[in-house]
């Protein structure tokens, strides 16, 4: 089996460059994801409080544990602070709640998912504490600087998990971040579950193309591509065969003309899917409103 290669990230810590994407996936379909996945050889999983599935990734990996199968260190775990969990005086309780759903004494990365803080409320369910009532649950007292001098206190900000696919492609965010030592991780490689038909990648006729001529399939070269920019990527499957092909992308190159034609597909802000201003009803009024600014 072909070890994955790393990103070492400012703080020391290797990082995989290629990890498991598990949003939206179910009990029963992460615990067999993911031990297919570990079968494949992914060493790197994506998960977040707000999946609702760190239960079922837990008991995986402990399957994993208790046989020899793997130690801990094997396995880079990320998750992500919910926005209600944003404030410097909820970090640690989400943190602990989310490493006791892992079975885990540490997570390897933090992200923090929405840099506008939330209030918790105890009468909301965990789907309206993000959604229907956004604009009454923000927090407008806790300024971002405050927040990322907390987190900063036990480690510096290593990595900056954006949307990136052939259509949003980043190139100048990404380059500023990797100017400054930060790593970049790329969500939604295929934009999808949420792309509208007309602006899915994998039907792309240029990735299409590309695709033929190396005979890989067009999840194959966006990740390649990506790869190939230093970016780490984590694409989500349920699905065993599309887990390891996703997986199945280091015996082959780009040449620097594909990887060019693929550059020329970027929309910039058009190829945008993940809308946080969607997702989190009246946050872009928030004072902090990151996406307002360049980048
Ligand atoms: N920080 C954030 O705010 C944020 C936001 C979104 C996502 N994320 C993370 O990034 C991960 C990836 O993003 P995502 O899940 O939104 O989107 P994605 O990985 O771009 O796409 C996942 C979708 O593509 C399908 N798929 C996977 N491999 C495929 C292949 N080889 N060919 C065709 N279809 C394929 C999957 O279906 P099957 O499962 O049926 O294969 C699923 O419907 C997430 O799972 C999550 O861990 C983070």
């Amino acid at each position: 089996m072909e070890s994955v290669p790393c990103i070492t990230l400012n703080t020391g810590y290797k990082m995989p460059t290629i990890g498991l994407g598990t949003a939206l996936a179910n009990d029963d379909e992460m615990r067999m994801a993911l031990n297919f996945a570990l079968d494949c050889g992914y060493r790197s999983i994506d998960t977040a409080y707000l999946y609702l599935n760190e239960e079922a990734i837990g008991d995986a990996l402990q399957d994993w544990f208790k046989k020899g199968k793997l130690k801990r260190e094997d396995v880079f775990v990320t998750s992500k602070l919910p926005a209600i969990g944003n404030r410097p005086v909820d970090c640690e309780r989400f943190l602990t709640m989310s490493l006791k759903k892992l079975k885990l004494d540490y997570l390897d990365f933090d992200i923090n998912i929405r840099s506008i803080p939330g209030l918790d409320n105890p009468n909301a369910t965990l789907n309206e504490m993000v959604t229907a009532e956004g604009p009454s649950l923000m927090d407008d007292e806790t300024d971002i600087e405050t927040l990322w001098k907390c987190l900063e206190e036990e480690f510096p900000v290593a990595v900056n998990q954006v949307e990136l696919h052939p259509y949003l492609q980043q190139h100048k965010l990404a380059e500023f971040c990797q100017n400054l030592g930060i790593a970049v991780m790329g969500f939604g490689p295929f934009a999808s579950p949420y792309t509208p038909e007309e602006m899915n990648v994998l039907t792309d006729p240029v990735i299409l193309k590309i695709a033929k001529k190396y005979g890989k399939k067009p999840a194959q070269i966006i990740l390649r591509s990506q790869i190939q920019r230093n970016i780490i990527v984590i694409p989500k499957s349920s699905n065993p065969e599309r887990i390891k092909s996703n997986f199945d992308i280091l015996n082959f190159t780009l040449s620097d003309g594909d990887m060019e034609a693929l550059k020329k597909l970027d929309k910039g802000e058009k190829g945008r899917v993940y809308h946080f201003k969607h997702a989190f009803t009246g946050c872009e009024k928030h004072k902090e409103y990151p996406f307002h600014i360049e980048f």
